[in-house]
């Protein structure tokens, strides 16, 4: 079914379930800051998970199943749950930072976003070190605190503030985003590395960042962020500005008006293949 198909009213209850579902996440993160007994490697240096990873996750699912217990829904923690009907899928990120998380540095989120034929239609993101609760649907624009939010104006890059982030295959691969993130350092006001990717599209979304860049990414990172941006005004595309894809993993997304020259630099830098240890 086309996004479309669904109304302004559906996408309203859909919007107010996932801010249902966030809320009761963070409320999780909320009592488990700075109290974790267990913290867990999931393989890769920095991939962690923790009992408020696990928590949050079972109170997010538990809002999702009470409200739409037919709908499909792709959870960090938990993976596929149910098949997808009507185009519909729930992208449950429940500890988003959960590196941050762990060390208390303030900046992290609970996400929960709905895509409609794979394509991000309505997302909330709830930030427990600040209360702040972003929500945005398709048409129905982007708030945070219930306030209305958009992009910046920044018009340049050499103007801009940036933020990016480095995936856990890192170590792993060439495509590391090293010399992009040492490219865009020279040409930017600074690119600062967030380490949650809700919060820095929230952030894009606000305006307090001009635009984000990262590679490596699932789903779950991605869905709410992307309407959040997109509703207040910004740009979501891939790297070389063709149509963005949730499964790539891949994303560009800005206030629109730095996109092509933050594009033109992602797409020709080359790969800094000496950072790789042996
Ligand atoms: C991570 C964060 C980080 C990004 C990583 C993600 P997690 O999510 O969003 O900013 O750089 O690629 O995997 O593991 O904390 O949920
Ligand atoms: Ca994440
Ligand atoms: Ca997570």
């Amino acid at each position: 079914m086309n996004p479309m198909s669904y109304t302004p009213d559906d996408l309203q209850r859909f919007l107010d379930i996932a801010s249902e579902a966030v809320s009761a996440g963070g409320a999780v993160l909320q009592h488990y800051w700075g109290n974790l007994s267990d913290i867990r490697s999931k393989g890769r240096p920095g991939d962690l998970v923790t009992e408020a990873d696990k928590a949050a996750e079972k109170e997010v699912l538990a809002v999702l199943r009470r409200h739409v217990p037919t709908h499909a829904i792709l959870a960090e923690e938990s993976g596929s749950l149910g098949e997808p009907t009507g185009g519909l899928l729930w992208a449950v990120d429940p500890l988003d930072g959960t590196t941050n998380y762990t060390h208390q540095y303030p900046f992290c989120g609970c996400s929960v976003g709905l895509l409609i034929e794979g394509k991000p239609a309505v997302g909330a993101i709830f930030d427990p070190a600040r209360n702040h609760l972003f929500r945005a649907a398709k048409g129905l624009g982007a708030t945070c605190n219930r306030e209305p939010i958009s992009v910046s104006d920044t018009a340049t890059l050499a103007n801009s503030l940036l933020v990016t982030g480095f995936g856990y295959d890192r170590r792993e691969t060439i495509d590391n985003n090293y010399a992009e993130f040492c490219h865009l350092t020279h040409l930017s006001q600074g690119v600062r590395r967030g380490g949650a990717a809700s919060i820095d599209l929230a952030y894009v979304a606000c305006g307090w960042l001009d635009g984000y860049w990262e590679r490596g990414l699932s789903p779950w990172d991605l869905a709410a962020g992307v309407v959040l941006v997109e509703e207040a005004g910004g740009q979501v595309t891939a790297y070389d500005q063709s149509p963005f894809v949730v499964e790539s993993g891949r994303i560009l997304a800005t206030n629109g008006k730095i996109q092509a020259e933050l594009s033109e630099v992602l797409v020709s830098v080359k790969p800094l293949a000496r950072f790789i240890p042996d």
